[in-house]
């Protein structure tokens, strides 16, 4: 039973306001003592109170309420708690990894541009976190009952790529190409920017040797594609380790073709102009610079080609929404484009960009051009070193110590980026990060097998459980936040922002050890055993349905 669709009924029914302003209107009080749900009367009247006591007094109580209250300007409720608690507790039972999903998707797709690292660079940290952050929201929206689109829109094109050709044809070996692709493309990218920055007609060069490229000189395109290949196999590997899939893996230069019918459209529209002899949309007007369509020597930009992926995404998903994952630095760059979209003719609320700050390492900043970087696999490789000599003190006799290892070290990562309002910048602190307490992955993790421990030690329970002996303070909190679960759900969906879960699972965490030190679950008093362990179950449950929506995985011991 949904209690708040249950009460905006009622108030339909007794105020004659619209269900989707009562909607909007009520809201949760931030106490439980104050009661369930709050419904505040200021559309009722020009006295609110006495508004909330007119309705208190023509509300006929319902089975599931206990009461309902005037508190200032509101009319609260109250759901009987036995109700929550069997509600929730048989919930869980029955939907286990299902419990939390929706059906408010109504199968609408969304498009999600997440990841899209750059061919022949390393993956950057900002590639991670639009990785596990598109990743999971990717996951959330197809537990609400969208149908996602993974895209990860590689940086296969563009003039770096003039760049890399030039320097590869001056001084470029094949056989350390093979060797460790990325590197050595990375050392060549480094040498041409110090000669460049001496002699600036290396960079005349890029350019011609890109247009070239563009109009289709083979040897180039060969050249092109061995490093986009040898990219791939790289960038796999990390979304092997972090269990990440996409739908398409179109890039860039996959909208090689689809760009003029792009540029005449925009032309017919009379939205752009000539301006130094290359072609822009000016975008004066709405306090912006012009996007550049194309330079003057007729070559097409990044801006170009988010042009035509965006109208092939629309025609190829028919999506309600498309979402691009992508730093806040690019800001600018989706203010345009979604500009220009909407000119256009678009419907612009279509088009999300869900921005994220940076998250800094101690190691340092990096710069691709001055070959500064962080390479991710060292990340990854760090983290799951160090959990791995975690787990060796902590329990040296767990048999899949290396499996064990790689969960937590990669979970306390993806958790560290997604407890976080993705705004934020995040500074990283690996010891704080692997820590087993605090707000941490390797904490819920650690709950979730102490809760399975539990299970493990109590063996088989079944047969009815009397749910109103679960009434003790502690008790009550837990099951209040997992009744909440779906809601938490809901609302990272709403806001684009992972961090509602994974904050949901910190609190919940919590909550559960405060109630395993208060309330002991073992014990002679069989009824009062048989319901506590199915709390502890329902809380293992919703921590691995929670884990999984984030990308982190919940093993039964660590
Ligand atoms: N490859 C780009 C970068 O690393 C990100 C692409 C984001 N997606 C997009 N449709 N522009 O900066």
């Amino acid at each position: 039973m949904n209690f708040q669709s249950e009460i905006i009924k009622l108030l339909v029914k007794e105020t004659k306001l619209d269900q989707k302003e009562i909607e909007n209107l009520i809201s949760i009080p931030p106490d439980p003592k104050l009661g369930d749900y709050a419904f505040p009367c200021f559309k009722l009247g020009k006295n609110p109170k006495e508004a909330a006591e007119g309705l208190k007094k023509k509300f006929k109580l319902p089975k599931f309420l206990s009461k309902v209250e005037v508190v200032g300007p509101y009319l609260n409720f109250f759901v009987k708690q036995e109700v929550i608690t069997e509600e929730t507790l048989s919930k869980v039972a029955k939907e286990k990894n299902d419990y939390g999903k929706q059906d408010i998707g109504k199968k609408q797709k969304v498009v999600f541009d997440f990841s899209s690292p750059n061919i022949a660079k390393p993956f950057g940290i900002g590639h991670l976190r639009s990785t596990v952050i598109g990743s999971c929201l990717y996951k959330v929206h197809n537990f609400l009952g969208y149908k996602s689109v993974g895209v990860n829109h590689l940086g296969d094109w563009g003039t770096q790529f003039g760049k890399l050709i030039v320097a590869f044809n001056k001084w470029g070996k094949e056989k350390e190409l093979e060797k460790d692709p990325i590197k050595y493309l990375l050392k060549l990218y480094v040498k041409f920017h110090d000669e460049a920055d001496k002699d600036d007609t290396f960079n005349e060069e890029a350019r011609t040797a890109f247009k070239e490229l563009e109009d289709g000189n083979k040897k180039y395109l060969e050249l092109w594609e061995s490093f986009k290949k040898l990219s791939l196999e790289e960038f796999k590997k990390i979304y092997k380790i972090l269990e990440v899939e996409f739908d398409s893996y179109h890039g860039e230069s996959f909208y090689n073709d689809k760009m003029d019918a792009v540029i005449k459209n925009l032309e017919k529209k009379k939205l752009t102009k000539t301006s130094e002899g290359a072609l822009i949309v000016d975008l004066e007007k709405y306090k912006m610079t012009p996007i550049l369509l194309e330079k003057s020597n007729g070559t097409t930009t990044y801006h170009t080609r988010d042009l035509a992926a965006a109208y092939y995404r629309i025609k190829e998903y028919k999506p309600i929404k498309l979402v691009y994952v992508v730093g806040s630095e690019q800001k600018l760059h989706f203010r345009q484009l979604f500009k220009v979209l909407e000119l256009a003719g678009e419907d612009a609320g279509k088009f999300i960009h869900v921005d994220f700050g940076l998250f800094r390492f101690p190691e340092g900043k990096m710069s691709t051009r001055k070959g500064k970087v962080i390479f991710l696999e060292d990340v990854l490789d760090k983290a799951i070193k160090l959990a791995g000599e975690i787990i060796e003190k902590k329990n040296p006799d767990l048999k899949n110590k290396k499996e064990v290892a790689i969960q937590v070290g990669v979970g306390a990562i993806i958790f560290a980026d997604l407890s976080n309002d993705r705004t934020r910048n995040i500074d990283f602190d690996w010891d704080r990060m692997l820590s087993f307490e605090g707000e941490t992955g390797p904490y819920v993790q650690y709950t979730h097998a102490r809760a399975s421990s539990i299970l493990r030690k109590a063996g088989k329970s079944s047969g009815k459980v009397n749910y109103s002996l679960l009434n003790q303070e502690e008790e009550l909190a837990v099951i209040r936040l997992l009744y909440d679960f779906p809601a938490a759900i809901e609302k990272a969906a709403k806001d684009y922002k992972p961090h509602h879960i994974a904050n949901h699972l910190i609190t919940l965490s919590q909550a559960f050890n405060e109630f395993y030190h208060k309330c002991p679950v073992i014990s002679e008093r069989d009824e009062q055993m048989k319901a506590r362990l199915l709390l502890v179950d329902s809380v293992r449950q919703v921590l691995e349905n929670g884990l999984k929506l984030l990308g982190i995985k919940a093993p039964a011991e660590m």
